[in-house]
């Protein structure tokens, strides 16, 4: 089968490689429609994050069940099915509270294991023709239609994008009538500002420097803030404040809280410093929010932070050691949420956003492109611009 093949920072190629095979009884092969690269291959792709060359990368799978091992009860050859990037066992002591993203049993290296990614475990990527999928009972999510219906690009934001997006408002608090900012518009950003507004959320700026994705954010329902012109946490202060119908109500004392509810970093450790745009500060982003969210809010970070980044310019960021304005977090009492997305706990409910009509994740796909296209695709995403989010389809001829 052909298939996505990390060969060292920026180089990837399609190659034969071994066909997917069952490998327990509990296991499904899955014929993959759709698969989608993400703002997490990146890390790997720059170098930042090592996979080993030779792996196949993508954790982002739709598709058709092709084979099911003898033990499989619940999905079957034919079915249309949508996995979590998180691959989980369901019955480990984390799995049974939700917390699928840290599965004790399926990585010998830590909890948490995951397709095609870096310390992970030992899983195929799912940018390729077919995937092995383990504890395919629970893992598929059983979906209507017929692949390659106009459904497609939303059910595939549904193995990580659209729930990490939703995670982050969960990080967050996000509640209805909240104020929300939210820094990177990249994905996971675009769709955290998608579930920021289906919560009722009565603000949402969104931050970022590339015009294409923040036009995407404008068209979400968000307030577009640019940090190519500056501090974004100013920026963002004097629209507030120069919004009358915002400050006109204010009770006594209420100038004290001039930032909003909620604060979500997009964006993690490979952030920008909108001071020396052409550097990155690792802790950029967190110490913005910081200064931004109002005394008794909430901050969530999406965004991915190492516990190692020999990749870091910074000494401490090498040692995944990121300074933090901590006093004055913890003097305005604000909470930090963090961690990766356990998918398989708001797979259900979000997928039954998107066939009532509610939801539309896959708004924010700019490119829908053959799997062949894959080197071009990663050169491109890998700019963070124009193409917001980039499906791959084995399927489609080139
Ligand atoms: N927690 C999870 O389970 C989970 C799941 C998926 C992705 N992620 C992580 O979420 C992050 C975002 O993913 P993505 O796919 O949207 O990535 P992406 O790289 O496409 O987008 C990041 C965006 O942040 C912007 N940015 C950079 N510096 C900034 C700054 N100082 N302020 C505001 N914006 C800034 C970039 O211009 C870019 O548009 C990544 O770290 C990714 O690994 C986490
Ligand atoms: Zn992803
Ligand atoms: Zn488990």
């Amino acid at each position: 089968m052909k298939a996505v093949v990390y060969d060292g920072p920026h180089q990837v190629d399609i190659r034969d490689v071994e066909d997917a095979r069952l490998e327990s009884p509990r296991d499904a092969i899955v014929r993959i429609t759709s698969s989608a690269i993400c703002g997490s291959d990146l890390h790997m792709y720059d170098g930042r994050t090592d996979i080993g060359s030779g792996a196949v990368l993508g954790h982002e799978p739709l598709g058709v069940v092709e084979e099911v091992g003898d033990a499989v009860e619940l999905v079957k050859k034919g079915d249309r099915v949508v996995m979590p990037f998180n691959v989980a066992c369901g019955v480990c002591y984390n799995c049974v509270r939700g917390f699928t993203n840290a599965c004790l049993t399926v990585n010998p290296k830590q909890a948490g294991g995951a397709y095609g990614y870096a310390e992970m475990g030992p899983y195929k990527g799912a940018q390729a023709e077919y995937l092995r999928v383990p504890f395919a009972d629970f893992a598929c999510l059983k979906l209507p239609g017929e692949p390659g219906d106009a459904m497609e690009d939303d059910f595939v934001m549904l193995a990580d994008i659209f729930p990490t997006g939703y995670h982050a408002t969960e990080l967050a608090h996000v509640k209805a009538g909240d104020s929300v900012a939210i820094f990177g518009a990249g994905p996971v950003g675009l769709l955290a500002a998608h579930s920021a507004m289906l919560k009722g959320a009565s603000e949402v700026y969104v931050v970022d420097r590339s015009p294409a994705r923040l036009k995407k954010a404008e068209e979400i329902g968000a307030i577009p803030v640019d940090f190519s012109k500056g501090d974004p946490v100013e920026q963002i202060l004097e629209m507030r404040m120069n919004n009358q119908m915002i400050m006109s109500e204010k009770r006594p004392g209420e100038e004290k809280m001039p930032g909003v509810t909620c604060g979500i970093d997009a964006v993690g450790y490979q952030a920008v410093d909108w001071e020396h745009q052409d550097k990155n500060e690792p802790n950029r982003v967190i110490n913005d929010l910081i200064r931004l969210v109002n005394p008794t809010g909430h901050i969530g970070v999406i965004g991915v932070y190492m516990p190692e980044d020999p990749g870091a310019e910074q000494p401490q960021a090498k040692q995944g050691e990121f300074p933090l304005w901590f006093g004055e977090l913890w003097s305005k009492g604000l909470t930090v949420g963090t961690g990766q997305t356990p998918v398989k706990s708001l797979q259900f409910l979000l997928r039954d956003l998107i066939v009532s009509g509610h939801a539309k994740p896959g708004m924010i796909v700019s490119q829908d492109l053959p799997l062949t296209k894959a080197p071009d695709a990663y050169k491109e995403f890998d700019k963070r611009d124009g193409w917001t989010k980039v499906v791959l389809h084995p399927g489609m001829q080139a």
